[in-house]
């Protein structure tokens, strides 16, 4: 088993990450002092497969739980099932010093996280991500919440989990699609942060994108460092927590005008980071070589690099940047690369640079 802590003083926890770790669920809650009674939240995917592994694993450390089961898919992370969870919380009498256990994957855990956020003011809770997505990015951070009609996540909180146990046996589920999304979030840490986590994925992705255990313990474990190490400089995202983001403009911008129907975050941010690089390349000065290297090892992951875009939807792409939250004062401030490894973030990016790039895509990349 691997451990890497997320050091943020009385907030602080331990990410474990191996496979088969889902049979010490119990033990590790009771290591933390975690007391009486727990609610599983998880999804109607997850719920068959691991909830009662789960719900073992917690009465072998000595806790009763009850499992909470949502409807699978985006539409979960909402209002109204927050409103369900509160009321099954309250009618299971769950207290203080109860605990959440999420068991799914980003959904679950933004959802689940939100929920033990605001009951009773905030209970202790626990993530066990079951996608890789979740494993390397949602799980670890503490940026819990749901989405409204207006938007994605425009209502959430800052709230650390107590625990973040990733079973990599869990991934053995997952469909493939889902899986390649997830590796956008695992590249993206090459790019953002580690030329050498960049160019061991570029030798080990045969073996990564055959799920084999030994590779993904190292790479997972890497890629939570990364974020562990990001969210300890800058918790609430004042400042370096923004390169987290690359990609994820044009990506979520992507999302929106396709309804959030057409791709996978992943796959959208796979599109947007490789429009990044070639940002990147006119702005900062990224070499040619190193925008090939990206984009190529976005495609031999088998995620989309490039998408065709009529001119009136290349219209609808670039108002739906200037929507993202994380706009300030008009402007859309791009994290760009200098070289692979090495990002800025607030980057300002002319509107002529931004849209040649859109309108060129397909021809520069493909
Ligand atoms: N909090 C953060 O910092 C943060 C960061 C990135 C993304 N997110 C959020 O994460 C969400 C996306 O997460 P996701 O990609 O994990 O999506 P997801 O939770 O919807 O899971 C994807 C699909 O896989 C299924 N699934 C999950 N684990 C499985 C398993 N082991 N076997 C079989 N099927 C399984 C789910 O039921 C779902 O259908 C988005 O809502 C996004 O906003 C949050
Ligand atoms: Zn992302």
């Amino acid at each position: 088993m691997r451990n890497v802590k997320v050091p943020l003083g009385n907030r602080s926890y331990d990410i474990k990450i191996g496979t088969g770790l889902l049979a010490r669920l119990g033990n590790e809650c009771a290591r933390l002092g975690l007391q009486s009674r727990c609610a599983i939240i998880s999804d109607s995917n997850v719920a068959p497969r691991y909830a009662r592994a789960a719900q073992q694993a917690l009465k072998r450390g000595g806790f009763d739980s009850t499992l909470i089961t949502v409807p699978a898919g985006e539409t979960a992370k909402s209002l109204k099932t927050v409103q369900t969870c509160y009321d099954q919380l309250a009618a299971q009498r769950l207290e203080r010093r109860s605990f959440i256990v999420a068991l799914g994957g980003g959904v679950v855990g933004d959802l689940a996280g939100f929920v033990a956020a605001t009951y009773l003011r905030g209970i202790a809770f626990a993530q066990v991500p079951t996608t890789l997505l979740a494993q390397v990015d949602s799980s670890v951070g503490g940026k819990v919440g749901v989405n409204l009609r207006a938007g994605k996540n425009l209502v959430g909180a800052f709230y650390q989990p107590r625990l973040v146990l990733c079973d990599l046996g869990t991934l053995a589920s997952l469909p493939m699609r889902e899986y390649r999304a997830g590796l956008a979030e695992v590249i993206k840490y090459g790019i953002i942060y580690d030329a050498a986590l960049f160019r061991r994925l570029e030798r080990d992705l045969p073996r990564l994108l055959r799920r084999d255990a030994e590779t993904l313990a190292a790479v997972v474990a890497r890629c939570c460092q990364i974020k562990a190490e990001v969210v300890r400089q800058d918790e609430t995202e004042g400042g370096l927590r923004a390169i987290l983001n690359f990609g994820h403009t044009i990506g979520h911008a992507l999302e929106a005008i396709s309804h959030y129907g057409r791709y996978l975050h992943g796959e959208a941010i796979s599109i947007g980071q490789v429009a990044a690089a070639v940002l990147s390349a006119r702005i900062l000065g990224l070499a040619e070589d190193d925008v090939a290297r990206i984009a190529d090892l976005f495609r031999r992951a088998g995620l989309p690099t490039a998408i065709r875009l009529s001119p009136s939807q290349q219209k609808r792409l670039l108002a739906a940047m200037q929507l993202d939250k994380k706009v300030t004062g008009g402007e859309v401030k791009f994290v760009l690369a200098r070289r692979i490894g090495k990002v800025e973030y607030g980057q300002k990016v002319p509107a002529n640079v931004l849209g040649e790039v859109i309108n060129h895509q397909p021809s520069t990349i493909h």
